[in-house]
């Protein structure tokens, strides 16, 4: 079964636990949490006391996605405030593998996250060491962008690799997935679905929640 993992980059922080409550009754599988720092990206968001209080109000495995310089800097701070997934850029630092095996030393989930231009093959000497990837389907900093449609061969590249390399690691999108072309995105091989403004911009976030996994299920039959 398909997961989803709502970004709560674009939920109303007014009134966050109720759109938490929202999506977890809806069945969301993961919490999406987008983290940037205004140099990796052109954006800010928030950092681990935020994520830490939001720990509180959900026991959804968090779906930490850092879009930050440095990350090997944070990590510790983040799987402290409850991080579950600490998935960070392969562009935004040096030594990728040392931090894989640092994040999942916490006890953590490590993952990658790949921008649009970057090659899947950078991932094929730490496929072993993933426990997911991260396939970004707009360049990362904001929510409510156009999805790229290149992303699909990027998901059937990296669909390859897991399923050749290392077969338990997931494989995540995030970006400009909605009604349009979630079939789509789960067609060509995706496991967990990230999606911020087609959820939390709908009326009832959870009604849509629904109908999103109710047009992504059939296409799992065509996965691969
Ligand atoms: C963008 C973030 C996404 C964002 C996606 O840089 O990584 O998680 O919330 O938003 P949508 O689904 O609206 O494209
Ligand atoms: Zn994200």
């Amino acid at each position: 079964m398909i997961k989803i993992s709502p970004s709560l980059l674009s939920a109303d922080f007014a009134r966050i636990a109720d759109q938490i409550g929202e999506v977890e009754r809806a069945g969301a599988d993961y919490l999406h949490l987008d983290v940037m720092d205004g140099r990796f990206v052109p954006n800010l968001t928030w950092g681990p006391k935020i994520i830490g209080d939001l720990r509180k109000l959900s026991p959804l495995c968090f779906d930490t996605h850092l879009m930050i310089v440095e990350p090997e800097r944070y990590v510790d701070d983040f799987r402290k405030a409850g991080a579950d997934i600490i998935t960070f850029h392969y562009e935004a630092t040096v030594h990728v593998q040392r931090l894989l095996v640092h994040v999942k030393s916490l006890g953590a989930k490590a993952g990658i996250s790949l921008n649009p231009a970057t090659p899947v093959s950078m991932l094929q000497d730490v496929i072993g060491d993933l426990d997911l990837i991260l396939i970004m389907s707009v360049n990362p900093g904001f929510g409510g962008q156009s999805f790229i449609p290149n992303a699909l061969k990027r998901v059937r590249e990296a669909r390859a690799l897991i399923d050749e390399y290392n077969p338990s690691c997931e494989l995540e999108i995030d970006g400009g997935v909605g009604r349009q072309n979630i079939a789509d995105v789960v067609a060509a091989g995706v496991d967990v679905v990230v999606m911020g403004s087609s959820i939390f911009g709908a009326p009832n976030p959870g009604t849509e929640l629904r109908a999103l996994r109710e047009l992504a299920e059939p296409a799992t039959a065509y996965a691969n």
